[in-house]
């Protein structure tokens, strides 16, 4: 790796992994991956991504080891707070939310304690890997409870007796149910971030940064994005526009000897469901078609 080529960190295996490097194909970048398979190295691209553990990547972007990275922001705001502690502020730029890697940092209580909810916290441990964003909440809410930091398993803590609860990422809640948890108050929802370095990018790397990070944007876009067309009565027009979410000014197009019909062409910003497409036919559209987009440069 050469210093002009861009770096972004990516996790390396987990939930984030295989979203990732899929959303970097469609940016257009193809890769090989080096022996070790720990580098992605870009072969029509400049571009190059490190595959690290996901709490390692808000350090090597502070750090600009890594120009670019992809993490959760459960992550994310759980080194800010580190970093804030320690007199760092914004170590690190957030240039988007992405559109995967949902879940949310919740408490979980043992089924059938009497513990159920954050007003029976005073005087109780609580394990988790989020101990900055805990204490944060616990300060925030006038509640005084003590945190008790794991690095994983973290589930299992309340069985051990380390802990009376735990505040832990819950996705589909397989894993609580399978400890015998119950899912509490939700104090963070999390979704995969794009962030940038905050040292200014050299002059001979900002052209592909900002390609890239255009790219993914583009990226993102497209696919909330569908294509639709259909036909119908010229008059119904503006009805028609209304119902189609996100919807920009559509193209109207004249139908051969179809007496006041048209044909519409429009792009829209949002997914269409099948409950618009009924609405559309009953305001007299036929013929409805949704296609999916696959790029899109504004
Ligand atoms: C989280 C969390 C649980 C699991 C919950 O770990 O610690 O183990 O996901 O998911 P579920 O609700 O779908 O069962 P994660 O896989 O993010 O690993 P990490 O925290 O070690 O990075
Ligand atoms: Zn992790």
């Amino acid at each position: 790796m050469t210093q002009d080529r861009i770096k972004i960190a990516v996790q390396k295996s987990g939930r984030l992994t295989e979203h990732c490097l899929e959303l970097l194909q469609q940016c257009g970048l193809k890769y090989s991956r080096g022996r070790d398979q720990l580098i992605g190295y870009g072969e029509n691209m400049p571009v190059d991504f490190l595959l690290v553990r996901d709490d390692d990547i808000p350090g090597l972007v502070r750090d600009d080891v890594c120009d670019l990275g992809i993490c959760g922001l459960n992550v994310l705001e759980e080194k800010r707070l580190a970093y804030a502690r320690k007199g760092v502020e914004e170590p690190f730029k957030v240039l988007q939310k992405l559109d995967y890697g949902h879940c949310r940092l919740a408490f979980a209580y043992p089924e059938g304690s009497d513990l159920k909810s954050v007003s029976d916290l005073n005087g109780q441990t609580i394990a988790t890997s989020y101990p900055r964003i805990v204490e944060d909440y616990l300060q925030k809410n006038n509640l005084n409870a003590s945190v008790v930091e794991f690095s994983g398993a973290v589930e299992i803590a309340p069985s051990l007796g380390r802990a009376e609860l735990i505040c832990d990422l819950v996705s589909t809640g397989a894993t609580l149910t399978a400890n015998r948890l119950v899912e509490g108050e939700t104090i963070l929802e999390s979704v995969a971030c794009l962030v940038q370095t905050p040292v200014d990018i050299p002059e001979e790397k900002t052209e592909w940064v900002n390609r890239l990070v255009e790219r993914i944007k583009g990226v993102q876009e497209v696919r909330g994005s569908k294509y639709i067309m259909m036909h119908a009565p010229r008059s119904a027009l503006t009805e028609i526009t209304d119902l189609l979410p996100g919807a920009e000014s559509p193209t109207v197009l004249p139908l051969e000897e179809a007496d006041g019909k048209v044909a519409v062409h429009v792009v829209c910003r949002e997914n269409v469901f099948w409950s618009t497409l009924e609405d559309l036919k009953k305001a007299g559209a036929s013929s409805i078609l949704v296609l999916p987009i696959e790029k899109m440069l504004a």
